[in-house]
């Protein structure tokens, strides 16, 4: 998609995209194309008494004046309150429109669109960066499709009269590049993408100047992994660590680690799933995707700061030599940890990934991110991801990240008695809970055991995010990419 900034002109043809506000104010923009169309545009306004209430549309079609022209009139609600994210809805909701028809051209024409709590070169790079996020396609397994199913949209143009807008939009594109990393891995099949296949996807990093180590089995082996190689060994394919250092900040200065759950396909091992939705279980790497479209993003745009990017690459699979309910395996931290549910394979991945990623590098703060239980989707829908961590002061930080960026938190409860619910009769731990309920605290719990004295260190469980499966104004229905804007600016709030 091409993307390009103009000083506002009249358009002339093509899908015209003019946003307003339900303050009944009417735009340049507004009113040099009602001039033009002989009031067509007012016109329709009266008549379908479209009142501008945000993500409200009204289309003319074919006006007087300029035939050729689709006219699109975004609501985009009140301008005391309009903020980035509504900008970026606003763009969202423009091409969705504008992708439903043949154009190739979508023009934002704005003109005269100004709020106060929003600069206006960055209002129309966030427009600009909404349009893009919803034209996301993945559709390299389409061999049939028919033209008039395909959208021909290739640019975007907007039409400001901010000069600004074009290098405020530069950051916006890195980060979206990012988030186009994890779409695409996420919604990859599995069997095209597996523990190597990903490694190897990590690999391309390189070229944006990320260092990128990966451990195979014998590696993890040496190291004590038991945790992680019993998730794989069930697998035809051998699992994978990755890390992807990002070192843009100070000399010598240890990293915040993000550490993913890559869990590329998750059958349930022994404890197989049923199969109803079974296919969903592609996406359960999508902590690790969203790790890796972080890195991306970070290292796309530069960041001045020492982040490394670590993901568990596993297949569970059932098969002669996977796991059994029962089997005690043996963690790098040298803990032992009873398998009683080959299903609850997430936490086991992590556990070892954890562990490394602190001893590797002495980091200090560490997030991991995974599509862990499926009880957080019955607390938080797909509205929230899950939140868990002892630290107060990095809550904080990570709920400013998801409110800023829309990729929302919502922090559970993480206590001493979802602790006590995994102890085992003979390890020394459960990976599941004796009770019922509070499974996705006694997941986090797990997890803790794996975090060193003076660590400070959150889980956020994304099972309900990594996939979208109805669409928002800036997101199709799919791989969301959800968790690589809030990390990007946990670390630009934080770090830099
Ligand atoms: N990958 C699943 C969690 C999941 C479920 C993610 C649905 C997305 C949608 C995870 O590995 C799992 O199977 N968790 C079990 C844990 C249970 C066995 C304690 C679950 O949530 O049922
Ligand atoms: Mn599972
Ligand atoms: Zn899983």
């Amino acid at each position: 998609m091409q993307i390009t900034f103009s000083a506002a002109a009249l358009p002339k043809s093509g899908a015209i995209i003019v946003p307003l506000f339900d303050d009944g104010k009417k735009t340049e923009a507004f009113t040099g194309l009602d001039d033009k169309t002989e009031g067509a545009l007012s016109r329709a306004v009266k008549e379908s008494e479209f009142k501008a209430k945000k993500g409200k549309v009204l289309e003319i079609v074919s006006p007087s004046g300029i035939a050729n022209a689709r006219i699109i009139l975004i609501g985009a609600g009140a301008p005391k309150t309009f903020g980035p994210l509504d900008a970026e809805a606003v763009g969202g909701a423009g091409i969705m429109r504008v992708l439903a028809g043949r154009d190739k051209t979508a023009l934002f024409a704005l003109a005269g669109f100004s709020a106060a709590k929003i600069d206006a070169g960055e209002l129309a790079a966030r427009i600009a960066y909404g349009a893009r996020m919803r034209a996301y396609r993945f559709d390299k397994y389409r061999t049939k499709q028919e033209r008039d199913e395909k959208p021909a949209l290739t640019k975007i143009a907007v039409h400001t009269p901010a000069s600004s807008a074009k290098t405020a939009y530069g950051r916006h594109d890195k980060i979206g590049d990012g988030v186009f990393v994890t779409r695409d891995l996420v919604s990859e099949p599995a069997n095209v993408l597996y523990p190597d296949s990903f490694a190897k996807r990590c690999q391309k990093l390189s070229a944006l100047g990320v260092k990128v180590k990966v451990l195979g089995v014998t590696e993890m082996k040496k190291l004590g992994m038991g945790a992680l190689l019993g998730v794989g060994q069930g697998s035809a394919r051998p699992s994978k660590l990755v890390a992807m250092e990002w070192m843009g900040g100070k000399k010598g200065e240890a990293p915040v680690a993000f550490v993913g759950k890559g869990v590329t396909f998750d059958t349930g091992g022994i404890s197989l799933k049923p199969p109803k939705g079974m296919e969903d279980m592609k996406w359960d790497m999508g902590g690790a995707g969203a790790v890796t479209g972080a890195i991306a993003a970070l290292a796309g745009r530069k960041a001045k700061a020492n982040v490394v990017g670590i993901v568990g690459l596993v297949e569970n699979m059932p098969d002669g030599n996977a796991q059994r309910p029962g089997d005690v395996v043996t963690s790098m931290s040298g803990q032992t940890i009873e398998v009683l549910n080959t299903d609850a394979e997430g936490r086991l991945v992590l556990a070892d990934a954890l562990w490394w990623a602190q001893e590797t590098y002495k980091a200090k703060t560490v997030v991991d991110l995974a599509t862990l239980t499926g009880a957080i989707i019955i607390s938080l829908a797909h509205e929230f991801g899950g939140m868990f961590t002892k630290d107060d002061a990095l809550a904080k930080k990570l709920s400013a990240a998801g409110e800023a960026t829309g990729d929302l938190l919502w922090r559970m409860p993480l206590t001493k008695t979802h602790d006590e619910m995994i102890k085992s009769d003979i390890a020394d731990m459960q990976n599941i809970s004796s009770g019922p309920g509070g499974g996705s605290s006694t997941a986090a719990a797990f997890l803790a055991r794996f975090i060193k004295e003076g660590v400070s260190w959150a889980h956020l469980d994304i099972a309900g995010m990594a996939w979208n499966p109805k669409g928002k104004p800036t997101v199709p229905k799919g791989g969301s990419g959800y968790g690589v804007r809030l990390l990007d600016e946990f670390v630009r709030a934080n770090h830099e």
